[in-house]
């Protein structure tokens, strides 16, 4: 198995060029079981998760090519099967993106229930409410749902807790049931609405997207179209924080700096120069780093997938930092790792207390999700010595050749196989 090498101490140097969204993508990939045309989309990032979702695709009969510059013809002309089969579910919760339009187009789906991950419980409860008020039948059999219906129709929905993947799942059903669909506390995420413009070149009539309340009026038919997809606004952000924690000076480009508004505000306040322009941001880390608490919320707030690489910043700070994770009841994992590297971190419950100050040394660590894994390069990057990062494949499903990326930057590190 792979593994990561990194022997920190270095200042990053340089700029660096951002990749495609990798939760934009997937979405975007499961949009073309809406249509019988071809979907072509640009600026997809070459990672493990799209290529789940490739095989996903083809698994069901989907004409799917996906080429290592971003670029992938999807069409759904055949599908022979409405099935998301366990074994592609457990290593990619992100499957889950499928129920929405398969049940909107074909009127069944037959998807593997996502159990708990490295990071909470993350239940579907919310898909699945949102698809029966839009007249679909939901049961769980045999760990999966099998969803049914005699045709969808428009509905009032209310999701009681913010859900990106929900929000996408339900929007995507919505644009060819008939009628209006209104969905209320909606995720407003970038790749939220970067689906919803996907969608409106299909053909879909989709309003508010972006805001807490979308709107969506049904349509017979959808048809094909070309999409690029946004900028990974959490790639954008790992970077920022590896320029700051080495004390570097990084220019972070072909990304959206305002989708990065509250990252971005946070680091300045621990004492980094931020510069923002129109699709590129420059940091520049400072000797002293100021600790400052953070709390993660849904956009446009500070996100829950830049908290682990927001906490190797703070073993560095000059005081303390509370860091409280709101979205998932388990996301402090990274935190075990950095403590065996030698930081000072106490866990009581969603709140991490991290006191800054100690150096950091080199240790053998192990990934346990994907920001677990680029928090845990983000110390090594500054910790004495050398690091060993083992089950990188966590590294993999998200960020494109991040070894490389840094590398170029100057960072020793290393992939070993
Ligand atoms: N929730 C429910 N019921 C539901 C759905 C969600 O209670 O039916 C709860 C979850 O348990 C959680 C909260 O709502 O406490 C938010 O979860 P959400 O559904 O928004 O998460 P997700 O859609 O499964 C996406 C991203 C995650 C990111 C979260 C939060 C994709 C493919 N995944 O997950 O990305 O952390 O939103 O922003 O878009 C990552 O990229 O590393 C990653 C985990």
């Amino acid at each position: 198995m792979d593994k990561i090498r990194v022997v920190g101490g270095i200042p990053l140097n340089g700029r660096v060029e951002i990749s495609g969204a990798k939760n934009a993508a997937l979405p975007a990939m499961a949009a073309s079981l809406l249509t019988e045309d071809t979907v072509h989309l640009e600026n997809l990032p070459y990672v493990r998760d799209v290529l789940t979702t490739r095989n996903l695709l083809l698994d069901m009969g989907v004409e799917a090519e996906l080429k290592e510059d971003g670029t992938a013809d999807l069409k759904a002309a055949e599908v022979r099967s409405f099935q998301a089969p366990y074994e592609l579910v457990k290593t990619m919760r992100a499957s889950i993106l499928v129920l929405g339009p398969l049940i909107g187009r074909f009127r069944k789906a037959r998807v593997s229930l996502p159990g708990g991950c490295a990071i909470g419980a993350r239940p579907i409860n919310l898909h699945l409410m949102g698809l029966e008020r839009m007249g679909a039948k939901c049961d769980v059999v045999h760990g999966y749902v099998e969803a049914s219906t005699q045709g969808l129709h428009g509905a009032y929905i209310m999701m009681d807790t913010v859900t990106v993947t929900g929000t996408e799942n339900l929007m995507m059903a919505a644009t060819l049931a008939e009628g209006q669909t209104v969905l209320d506390n909606a995720a407003c995420e970038p790749e939220v609405s970067d689906l919803a413009d996907l969608l409106r070149g299909m053909g879909a009539h989709i309003e508010g997207d972006g805001t807490r309340t979308i709107r969506i009026r049904g349509a017979k038919k959808l048809h094909g179209c070309r999409h690029r997809i946004i900028p990974d606004r959490i790639e954008a952000g790992t970077f920022a924080v590896a320029a700051a924690i080495t004390r570097g000076d990084v220019e972070v480009g072909n990304c959206q700096p305002r989708q990065l508004t509250a990252v971005l505000t946070q680091l300045s306040q621990t004492g980094a120069e931020v510069v923002m322009g129109s699709n590129f941001f420059r940091v520049r880390g400072r000797d002293s780093i100021v600790s400052k608490n953070v709390t993660t919320y849904p956009y446009p707030a500070f996100p829950t997938d830049m908290q682990a690489q927001y906490m190797a910043l703070m073993t560095q700070g000059n005081g303390s930092a509370v860091i409280t994770e709101t979205i998932f009841e388990n996301r402090f994992m990274h935190a075990q790792e950095m403590i065996r590297m030698g930081a000072d971190i106490v866990i009581d419950g969603r709140q991490a207390v991290v006191r800054g100050g100690r150096p950091l040394t080199g240790a053998r660590v192990l990934a346990s999700d994907l920001r677990a894994s680029a928090s845990l390069v983000l110390a090594a990057l500054v910790a004495k010595g050398e690091t060993w990062i083992d089950r990188v494949y966590h590294l993999d499903r998200g960020y494109y050749h991040i070894e490389e990326k840094l590398a170029a930057l100057g960072a020793n590190i290393e992939r070993v196989r």
